[in-house]
């Protein structure tokens, strides 16, 4: 049994959708732990493309079976759009589709709170997606917010005109920022019974469910969404998402003991991308920005919007390495960085007169400027390669400079969009995560 958490080592948007879809031939099921529809992947299936935001990409390989574990907010009406959308692509979901009944709802005024929220905060925005999901973990923590599996239940029906009341007082209080009103308890209600009935096919107990895949010798992998400086504990607060997207919330987050999970993979861009507000220290303007976000088509899945660009910051790869426990870095698109003559990485903070080499939250208040090591840039296609040693030398240089500072193997590398698009670098990293599993990795790339 290897139960292997992927991480996002930044701010999310990764590639981590890749690597998970690469790397189910070695696992018997997908579980997600955190977050809901505010992430997203595009994954190809055949000649159609698919943006999937709840269900993990691991549902487009038959028999895998997926787990939306209870860590997670969950929208009853993105999850349908979702499964009517493969439904109609013809992916049998029946007896392998699995959604934790303690999952929290996000309501249906859940985005309106999250956009008024917003509204109210000014310039001083998180950019947050507007999904609803601040509001809907704020409701857990606060003790009024709904399970999946409380929905339509006469507990339900008691509790909801007291959340209702107060969302009301909430966005009435907000409603100069344009907040709309919320809808009355009476049409909520008769919203959650539709949902309740359509949800009951696929709410389980998922916790007993991956305790008994684990007793049979199963092996699940726990599917990250955002990342390290999203999370709300480890991340850039308050420019963070609300859940525990770090490897820790997985075992939280499925009702996995924290023993069984076996080995933590991080999925590390090859330079820094940003979405929403917040500090981004080697964030860059002008043409270096332009180049990456169009060669990296940086645009959200979720949102569309443009994606902060900058470049790699091995001081804070190498905190997350430490937060994640990461034994083995996926290393995505290093294809975008192919033409550059000249590759700076941050290998410090500047603060006053003090360089900084170790990540610390008091530099998200100062007036920090990065410190770069210049890289020589290779100026060759890398698109498609296979080998290590047919990477030209620089790029095998910056790789190399990459496992020294952060600390970790780069056992996976990923030179464009597809599944085989992606270098795999057997030795004892992957060998120990992936176990005997590994050919099967290999062999269906
Ligand atoms: P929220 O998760 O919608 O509350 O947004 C909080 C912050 O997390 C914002 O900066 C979002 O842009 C960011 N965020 C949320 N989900 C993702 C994701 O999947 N990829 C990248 N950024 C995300």
């Amino acid at each position: 049994m290897t139960n292997v958490v992927i991480i996002g080592m930044q701010w999310g948007d990764e590639g981590k959708g890749k690597i998970v879809d690469l790397l189910c031939p070695a696992f018997d099921a997908v579980a997600r732990y955190q977050g809901g529809h505010n992430a997203g992947h595009t994954v190809k299936f055949g000649d159609q493309h698919f943006s999937l935001h709840l269900i993990p990409s691991g549902i487009l390989r038959p028999g895998m079976r997926c787990i939306l574990g209870n860590g997670m907010v969950i929208s009853p009406e993105a999850f349908f759009r979702e499964l009517e959308k493969l439904h109609a692509a013809g992916v049998v979901t029946e007896g392998r589709l699995f959604v934790s009944n303690r999952a929290h709802a996000v309501m249906p005024y859940a985005p309106l709170l999250d956009q008024a929220r917003e509204a109210a905060r000014g310039k001083d925005k998180i950019g947050t997606t507007s999904r609803g999901i601040g509001p809907t973990y704020e409701a857990k923590a606060s003790r009024y917010g709904f399970r999946l599996g409380d929905l339509g239940t006469p507990l339900f029906e008691q509790r909801l005109p007291r959340a209702v009341e107060r969302v009301a007082a909430e966005l009435a209080s907000l409603a100069g920022t344009g907040a709309e009103e919320a809808p009355s308890a009476t049409e909520i209600a008769a919203v959650c019974r539709d949902w309740a009935e359509r949800l009951r096919p696929f709410l389980k107990d998922t916790e007993g469910l991956l305790h008994a895949w684990g007793e049979a010798g199963e092996s699940v992998l726990l599917e990250g969404a955002q990342g390290t400086f999203l999370d709300v504990d480890h991340g850039t607060f308050p420019f963070v998402t609300s859940s525990n997207s770090t490897a820790g919330g997985a075992a939280i987050g499925t009702g996995l003991p924290p023993n069984a999970i076996t080995g933590a993979v991080g999925v590390l861009k090859a330079y820094a991308t940003r979405v929403g507000e917040g500090p981004f220290a080697t964030e860059e303007t002008g043409e270096v920005e332009a180049h990456l976000r169009q060669r990296g088509n940086e645009y959200g899945t979720t949102t569309g919007r443009p994606r902060r660009c900058g470049w790699l910051d091995v001081v804070s790869a190498r905190y997350s390495r430490r937060i994640n426990g990461i034994q083995a870095i996926a290393l995505t698109k290093l294809d975008v960085l192919d033409s550059l003559a000249e590759i700076p990485v941050c290998v410090g903070y500047r603060v006053g007169g003090t360089v900084h080499r170790e990540y610390s939250m008091e530099l998200e208040h100062g007036d920090f400027e990065p410190v770069y090591k210049t890289l020589k840039g290779w100026q060759r296609e890398t698109v498609g390669t296979l080998e290590w040693e047919a990477l030209p030398p620089e790029a095998r240089d910056y790789i190399d400079f990459i496992e020294q500072e952060v600390g970790a193997s780069v056992s996976l590398i990923s030179t464009g969009p597809r599944r085989e698009e992606t270098l795999v670098r057997r030795g004892p990293a992957l060998e120990h995560l992936l176990e005997t599993r590994l050919d099967a990795v290999i062999a269906g790339r």
